[in-house]
This record gives C-alpha cells, structure tokens and sequence, in this order.
C-alpha cells in the first residue's frame, strides 16, 4: 500500500471515531464504542465494516477465489475491477451466504461471523445486494415496489397487516428522491427504462436501511446520461452507507472511486487509486492479456 492510502485510511477512521463520538445515545449502534461486544452486533468501531481473510473457494478443483484478504471502512465506497472470471461475483456470492468458501474468515464488523449465516440472515444484518439484472415487480407501481420491499424485510407475518407509519412514509419519498423516480411514483416499473428498473432496484434495497450495499455491474447497459446519474446517486450514498461496487466501466470507476481493488485469478494484485492501479505493470498485464 503507498502511503498516501494509508492517510486516507486513517482519515476514514478519524472520520469514523468523530462520528461516533458526536453520534452516540443511548442504545444506538455508536453507543457501542468503547464497550465489550458480544457477537451479533456490529461493531466497526476497529475501522471496518467488512473484513476478509484468506478465503479459500474451489469448484470442482479451479480455485476461484485463492487467498482472498480485503477490508472495507464504514460509509467507504469501494470499487473492485477484475477481468471476466476473477472471482467478483463469487466474492459477493461468499459475503451474502450464497456460496460457502472452503476456508478463510468472513467478518461483518469485528463481531459478525458471516460464514455462520444463510442468506436470509445476512440481508436482516444488513447487507443489500443488488444483482446486474433488475429484479423489480413489473406489474406493480414504483410506489409499490418500495413499499413492498419494506413489508418483506419485516417478514410475511408483519406484511399481512402493514400499513406504512408517519417514518416508512418519510423514508419512501426520501428514497424516491434520491433515486430520481418522484416524478414516476405512480408509473409501472415494467414501463420504466432500464436504468430507472436499476434505481428501482436499488431504492428496494435503500428502504431496508442496509449497512453495506453490494452492487454487480450496476450501470451494465445503461445509457450515459443515466450511468453519470447513478455515479451522483452512488456519491451520495457513500458515508451513510458502505458500498461495494464491481464495475467494467472504467470512466463511471474514475467518477465515483475512492480506492479500487484490482481483483485477479481469485485474489488482489493491486490496490490504490484508479490511477495507481493503471500505472501497475501487473495490472497492465492482465487486461492485455498474457
Ligand atoms: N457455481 C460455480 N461453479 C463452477 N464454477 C464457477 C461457479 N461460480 C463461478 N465459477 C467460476 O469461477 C470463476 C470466477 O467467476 P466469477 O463469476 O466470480 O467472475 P467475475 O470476476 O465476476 O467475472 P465477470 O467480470 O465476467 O462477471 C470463473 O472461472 C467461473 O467460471
Ligand atoms: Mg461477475
């Protein structure tokens, strides 16, 4: 790591300890700082939100993720670029309990054992994940899609008697507006642009309040205006929330990224600025192609 990352390190955690310092209530996540911990709540107050150690993934004898270590910082917006096949998908497939490593850690917070969660679980701790594909319900309105994503993180048995409170509604328009979609609340999703079913998609995720957001090529298929719209909307999520976005899109990288992860051949060959990791002669090399 070259120095100036460490810097941005530690201003992150600065950054981190002045929030929780000013933050802190009682029964409030940040009131955790300084106390003991038991397991099941999470804890950042180390500085990271997500923490992978020597994950060990193999199918059918290729090792897809091979001595995999990566952390994340709270509120941080990390990028993550890699060729076709080195181990991206996979590495979210591993946080949100899809796929199961062989071995290696998987730490949500310093407290949260990942790998003893399904997925079910782990989207209730609070990670979101958001495929490529948009999943939004079609038939249904872009009011009712968000509405319905809060009644399914409560569970069936709360949804059948839902009714949005004076807060969710809040919530609901304030998601509206930060995704650009006010203006098409009433609309059918099944009638939006792609990259409206996208923010769709992501606003589903926002009205869970997740902690950690993982996105998968996220502006795959978008047009420009609609990729520079997202870049605002993901700058604007950065800080209230963590994010992981995979992305091949090099100029919409260069818009929103603080650090990138140059994933290969399973596990990081670099790691910096987007222009420290194109000057790497190692990245160089695998995006030319051997
Ligand atoms: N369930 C699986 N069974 C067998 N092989 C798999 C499975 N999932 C992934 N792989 C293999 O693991 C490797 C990593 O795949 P992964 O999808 O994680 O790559 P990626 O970095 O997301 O690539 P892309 O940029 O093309 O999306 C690939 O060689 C892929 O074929
Ligand atoms: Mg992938």
């Amino acid at each position: 790591m070259t120095p100036d990352l460490f810097e941005k390190g530690a201003e992150r955690l600065e950054l981190h300890k002045a929030k929780l310092s000013t933050d802190v209530t009682s029964g409030d996540r940040g009131a955790s700082y300084g106390r003991i911990h038991t397991s099941g709540e999470l804890d950042t107050t180390h500085g990271r939100i997500l923490y992978l150690e020597d994950v060990n993934v193999s199918f059918d004898g290729f090792k897809a993720i091979n001595h995999l270590s990566l952390d994340i910082a709270p509120g941080e917006l990390r990028c993550i670029i890699g060729p076709n096949g080195a181990g991206k998908t996979t590495m979210m497939d591993i946080i949100t309990g899809k796929t199961k490593p062989d071995s290696g850690q998987v730490f949500f917070g310093s407290t949260i054992d990942l790998l003893r969660h399904n997925e079910p679980e782990i989207a209730q701790l609070g990670i979101g994940r958001k495929f490529q594909k948009p999943t939004v319900f079609e038939h249904l309105s872009v009011f009712e899609n968000l509405e319905l994503a809060l009644k399914t993180h409560k569970g069936v048995a709360a949804s059948m008697f839902f009714k949005l409170d004076g807060v969710q509604s809040d919530r609901l328009r304030e998601v509206l507006e930060t995704i650009h979609l006010t203006q098409d609340m009433r609309r059918q999703a099944g009638n939006l642009s792609h990259g409206q079913k996208q923010w769709l998609e992501i606003g589903m995720l926002l009205m869970q309040d997740p902690k950690l957001l993982l996105l998968d090529e996220p502006v795959a298929g978008m047009t420009d205006f609609e990729t520079e719209r997202t870049a605002e909307l993901f700058l604007s999520l950065k800080g209230k929330h963590s994010l992981m976005v995979v992305e091949h899109d090099m100029s919409f990288i260069n818009t929103i990224s603080d650090i990138v992860t140059v994933l290969c051949d399973g596990s990081v060959l670099a790691q910096g600025t987007l222009a420290q990791v194109q000057a790497d002669e190692r990245v160089i090399e695998v995006y030319l192609g051997r």
